[in-house]
């Protein structure tokens, strides 16, 4: 009869084994015990933890993932993020080779909303604190999860990057884009002062990376947290004050535009800034700025000035395959200045 706090051991070929809790899934246990596992989204949309079970049973938390194609379901790959070991278990893990250090490992803990602020007619900033401190890389995200969500398990999760910096006090912000007929980020960006959440990271690769090179940000809509982060992070080096931003950002209409006030913060600190904002939609008497989408007004911008950054991205897929499709495809910049998350 299996017990609650039941521990299972799973093994990797050519790799050391690692314990992992009943009830976790594959690669989180891999990330808590500081296996590299090959990883992006935490939530079943990339593909890229794909694994093969070699032996031992599990269940899995998504049917049909979008990260899985019919294809690899009949050559038996699995998504690590996606499976529950059931018991001890050996598994073809795919491990990253380049993984970086200093990530902290990624634990679960609570905490408790202390402050809602509207960002936008859809976007709400959510302020957690937790009793330990918050220890994560500027463009991190963490699972936010809440009890009793209609219609799904008991706990229900899903990725919020964090805008804000590691800090001893325990303090986690997220900007929520509330999302129609979504079933978490509704709750989220409903959430009040005093609720308590479940707080699950740090995951994510897409963070400030330690090189000198000056840094572009291109976020697009609920894109722009990871992106705050970033740019935060890089204002507090202490060579700030010889780097320069260029920022990104692509909304919809004039209602979802609240990217200036974050690069307003901390322009001081750097030695220059470039916002520019874009709108795909924006009624003709609203806007007079530049129209489009942000991958276009990367290429506007062109890649003479742009190259040698470390470039930053995140938001919705196909903005976000664009960007990188252009960045590798036309503009050739190595991979390893590339840096972003799909929000899955
Ligand atoms: C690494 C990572 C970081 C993320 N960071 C953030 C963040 O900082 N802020 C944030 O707001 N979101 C972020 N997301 C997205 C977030 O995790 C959820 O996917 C999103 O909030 C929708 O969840 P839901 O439960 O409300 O919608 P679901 O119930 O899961 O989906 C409902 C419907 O909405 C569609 N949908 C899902 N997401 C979106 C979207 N973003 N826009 C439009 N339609 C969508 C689905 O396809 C589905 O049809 C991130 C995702 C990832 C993978
Ligand atoms: S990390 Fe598992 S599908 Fe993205």
């Amino acid at each position: 009869m299996t017990r609650r706090d039941e521990t299972y051991a799973v093994s990797v070929p050519g790799a050391s084994s690692f314990p992992c809790s009943q009830g976790d899934t594959l690669l989180r246990a891999a990330l808590r015990a500081g296996v590299p596992a090959a990883y992006e989204c935490n939530s079943g949309g990339c593909g890229t933890c794909k694994f093969v079970v070699e032996d031992g049973e599990v269940a899995v938390l998504q049917e049909e993932p979008a990260g899985l194609t019919a294809r690899d379901r009949r050559k038996g790959k699995q998504l690590a993020c996606q499976t529950v070991p059931l018991g001890d278990l050996t598994a073809q893990l795919l491990l990253n080779p380049q993984w970086p250090s200093g990530h902290a490992r990624p634990r679960r803990f609570s905490g408790e909303v202390t402050a809602v602020r509207p960002l936008t007619h859809d976007l709400v900033e959510i302020t957690i604190v937790t009793d330990r401190p918050a220890d994560f890389l500027p463009g991190q995200f963490a699972m936010v999860g809440l009890d009793g969500v209609a219609g799904g398990p008991a706990h229900t999760e899903r990725a919020y990057s964090m805008s804000n910096l590691a800090n001893p006090e325990g303090i986690w912000q997220f900007q929520v884009k509330r999302v129609p007929d979504g079933a978490v980020s509704g709750r989220v960006t409903g959430l009040t002062r005093g609720a308590v959440v479940h707080l699950d990271g740090p995951y994510g690769n897409a963070h400030l990376q330690d090189t000198d090179r000056d840094i572009v940000c291109v976020a697009g809509g609920s894109g722009l947290a990871p992106m705050v982060s970033v740019a935060r992070g890089l204002a507090v080096r202490p060579d700030a004050s010889r780097r320069r931003l260029d920022f990104f950002y692509g909304g919809r209409a004039c209602r979802d535009r609240c990217a200036q006030e974050f690069v307003a913060e901390i322009s001081g600190a750097l030695s220059q800034v470039r916002f520019v904002e874009v709108l795909s939609a924006a009624d003709e008497d609203d806007w007079d700025g530049p129209r489009g989408y942000v991958h276009e007004a990367l290429a506007a911008a062109g890649p003479a000035e742009l190259a040698d950054r470390d470039i930053y991205i995140a938001g919705p897929p196909p903005m976000t395959d664009a960007v990188v499709r252009m960045l590798v495809l036309e503009w050739r910049i190595p991979v390893e200045q590339i840096h972003y998350d799909r929000f899955f």
